[in-house]
């Protein structure tokens, strides 16, 4: 499975790319104007940091503004990935933007119809909200499923499920059990996927007996 961060923080991301772990990476409207930068800069730092796919979403609602905001962002580097949501515009923008060969992450996907249809426009990449969808009492974990189970069927869908809105370690293994291509997970969640307790406890017993040993390499 691969793995993107969902920031927008370009030090964290530095951070966190140093093993060359991180194989992308997911930005929003919310992420990016946290920042306090322009977003155009932000944007182009990252893209230079990751070489793999960066979203970057439109936040134009109707058809031609989202396709004019998409050429802007496409412009900024040549790893951007053009989101946009799961509206009738938005899939509509999909289609045409993929027929142009360029590639789209369809976000805010909450149902398995939503992704068929986001599949059907070509999109490169289904985001579901998965933590989203538990806030509300569903399943998100079960969403993530279900598309994968509906994709299988047809060998002329290429789209790829990208776990998004990961709230926990939880999450990221439920997700890579199912085959999930990618997970987008928040610069927190993505500490956490390395450590455990007995790690450090088992390394600190090595070296001390080392120590105690008096050898060295
Ligand atoms: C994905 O691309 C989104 O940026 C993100 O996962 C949303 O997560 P949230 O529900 O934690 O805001």
């Amino acid at each position: 499975m691969e793995i993107f961060l969902d920031s927008s923080d370009i030090n964290e991301i530095k951070l966190l790319n140093k093993a060359n772990l991180v194989d992308g990476i997911t930005t929003n409207p919310s992420l990016l104007s946290k920042s306090g930068n322009d977003f155009k800069n932000v944007l182009k730092d990252i893209c230079k940091e990751v070489s793999g796919p960066v979203s970057a979403e439109v936040t134009a609602t109707d058809l031609p503004g989202m396709l004019k905001e998409a050429e802007i962002l496409k412009k900024i580097a040549k790893n951007i990935i053009i989101k946009v949501p799961l509206t009738w515009n938005g899939l509509q923008a999909c289609e045409i933007l993929s027929k142009k060969k360029t590639k789209v992450n369809v976000t805010l996907c909450f149902s398995p119809t939503q992704a068929l249809l986001a599949a059907k426009a070509g999109a490169s990449y289904i985001s579901p909200f998965i933590g989203r969808l538990d806030d509300i009492g569903e399943n998100g974990v079960e969403l993530i499923q279900e598309i994968k189970s509906i994709y299988k069927n047809y060998k002329n869908i290429n789209t790829k499920i990208l776990a998004a809105s990961i709230r926990s370690v939880e999450h990221v293994i439920k997700v890579a059990k199912i085959g999930a291509d990618v997970a987008t997970i928040p610069t927190k969640i993505f500490k956490e996927l390395y450590k455990h307790s007995l790690t450090d406890k088992g390394l600190e017993s090595f070296l001390s007996d080392w120590k105690k040993s008096g050898m060295q390499i």
